[in-house]
């Protein structure tokens, strides 16, 4: 259900420079916020875990479904606008979907800890928006001039 977490306010850096992160499509723009939501999520979660332990099952299982739909969303939205970076693009996005996958099976069994999540999805949100998704919102926004 993206937007119906609260939106947290963490001091961290990813937050306040997330108004930089926009690529400039506000549907994938939204989905983008929500995985900031889950990612500050899962650090008030650690951040209190003295309080008990950490129920990360939910939040997995929220995270691998949102991924898949946002990325289905922008490759969908790529083919329709004949990307010319598509392969490139789709391939960044399940090389992190496979990592994440990994990373979920080794904290299954106690051969990970929470950090390396939240590098992981710190990492991807910082560098496959910042690279791959930008790219992408700049050839959306060139579409659109050359159509006036
Ligand atoms: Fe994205
Ligand atoms: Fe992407």
């Amino acid at each position: 259900m993206p937007g119906s977490l609260p939106q947290f306010e963490i001091d961290d850096g990813l937050t306040h420079s997330f108004q930089s992160r926009s690529i400039g499509i506000r549907a994938i723009d939204q989905q983008h916020a929500y995985f900031l939501d889950l990612y500050n999520e899962l650090v008030l979660q650690i951040n209190s875990s003295e309080r008990g332990p950490i129920i990360l099952s939910p939040f997995l299982a929220e995270v691998f479904s949102y991924t898949e739909y946002h990325f289905r969303t922008e490759e969908s939205l790529m083919r329709t606008l004949k990307y010319p970076d598509l392969e490139a693009h789709r391939a960044d996005h399940w090389s992190f979907y496979n990592k994440l996958d990994e990373l979920t099976g080794r904290l299954e069994q106690q051969q990970a800890d929470l950090a390396e999540l939240t590098h992981l999805i710190r990492n991807w949100i910082t560098q496959h928006i910042d690279t791959h998704d930008k790219r992408f919102g700049h050839y959306y926004a060139s579409l659109k001039a050359n159509r006036r």
